[in-house]
């Protein structure tokens, strides 16, 4: 029996891993600490809230009287930390929040890690840490060892991140997990993000609009297989490791959203291509080998598996899209997406 505080876990990834683990490990005990940002929603929740070992706390992991408070009283055994700012774009709009959230938020959890003994920390970093790839070197892959050169302010914070959790390792002793994962999609993914945006916008048959010319190439993953791979590492993983998670499938945006507009039954001309996005990212690809041999964990869901029960839940969900639009994010649209 073990108890685990989830920071971050009404967002995308965070929700998903409790709607899992807190079925799967009915004598462990989760709590959840989300401020409820525009990206946020309780509703993605709504499945586990009234599970006895469920309990979720309404605050910011950048409050230090908070947190400790939080920590003295529950007695943490693990923290896994998913809170962060996490679009892209809007780092590049306002970088601020995302220096406070991901960089002094994170610091605050790992001195209240540190001062309640507890028996470890879990860091949910990104491949963008790595920075990016060139296109025409597909031999060309991110390895735990690739040095970080982070290029936007949201990848920069992750990097930093990441650095002072092996800080408090190296200098405390504190026992952390670090996990880098490439590009997550499936259910209760903010609309905001590349793959729910164009299904949202296909389905209202509204323009989509894809950045430059199309060829920049993620690395995707449906999001229960990275969260399988969190639960294998969180328990299993040496203290002061870190591990890739992706490598399944390269592909560029132009192509992507060509799959998603076919499934869905819709007409290419819907695509749009617009400004870029500054210092866009050419090309992530993850070699995950390290987890794949020392922790046995594999991808159980292909894109194309992925994308179809993506697809199907958005289909089957769209009052879920419709509550978590907020006015701050009906804004963030209007004006990041003003010509189109
Ligand atoms: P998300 O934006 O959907 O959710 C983030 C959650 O954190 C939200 O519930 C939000 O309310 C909460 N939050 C934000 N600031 C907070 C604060 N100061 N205090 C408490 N809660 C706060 O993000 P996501 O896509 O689920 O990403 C989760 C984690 O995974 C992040 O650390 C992100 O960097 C990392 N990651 C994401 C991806 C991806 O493709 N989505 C890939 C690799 C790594
Ligand atoms: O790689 C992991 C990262 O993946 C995570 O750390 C981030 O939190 C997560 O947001 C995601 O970052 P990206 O920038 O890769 O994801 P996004 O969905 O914003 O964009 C995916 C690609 O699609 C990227 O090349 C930009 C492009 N894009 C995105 C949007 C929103 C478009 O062409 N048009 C769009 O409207």
């Amino acid at each position: 029996m073990a108890k685990f505080l989830i920071t971050g876990g009404a967002g995308f990834i965070g929700s998903n891993y409790l709607n899992i683990m807190v079925n799967k490990y009915p004598k462990d005990d989760f709590v959840c600490l989300d401020s409820l940002t525009y990206a946020g929603n309780f509703l993605n929740l709504e499945k586990i809230k009234n599970n006895s070992n469920f309990k979720f706390i309404k605050g910011n992991i950048c409050n230090k009287k908070l947190v400790f408070e939080l920590f003295k009283k529950e007695k943490f055994d693990y923290v896994i930390n998913f809170a962060a700012e996490t679009h892209v774009d809007r780092s590049i709009v306002n970088p601020t929040i995302f220096i406070k959230t991901n960089v002094l938020g994170t610091q605050v959890l790992l001195e209240a890690s540190r001062k309640y003994r507890i028996k470890r920390f879990h860091q949910i970093s990104t491949d963008e840490v790595y920075g990016d790839l060139p296109l025409n070197r597909k031999d060309l892959l991110f390895l735990e060892d690739t040095p970080l050169k982070a290029s936007s302010p949201y990848s920069a914070s992750k990097a930093s991140a990441d650095l002072l959790v092996l800080a408090y390792h190296r200098t405390y002793n504190l026992d952390v997990s670090i996990s880098r994962c490439s590009n997550n999609y499936g259910p209760y993914q903010f609309p905001e993000k590349l793959i729910p945006l164009m299904i949202k916008r296909a389905l209202n048959n509204e323009k989509l609009p894809i950045y430059g010319n199309g060829e920049n190439v993620r690395d995707w993953l449906y999001v229960e297989d990275h969260c399988e791979a969190i639960d294998l590492i969180v328990r299993h993983a040496k203290s002061g490791s870190i591990y890739n998670i992706g490598g399944t499938k390269e592909i560029n945006n132009l192509e992507i959203v060509k799959k998603i507009l076919n499934l869905l039954n819709k007409d290419d001309s819907l695509i749009e291509f617009v400004n870029d996005r500054l210092g866009h990212d050419l090309r992530y690809a993850m070699d995950a080998t390290k987890i794949q041999k020392e922790l046995n964990w594999s991808i159980k869901n292909d894109l194309s598996l992925g994308l179809k029960k993506t697809i199907n839940w958005y289909l089957n969900n769209q009052e879920w899209l419709k509550k978590v639009e907020s006015k701050e994010y009906l804004n963030w649209l209007k004006t990041h997406y003003k010509n189109n």
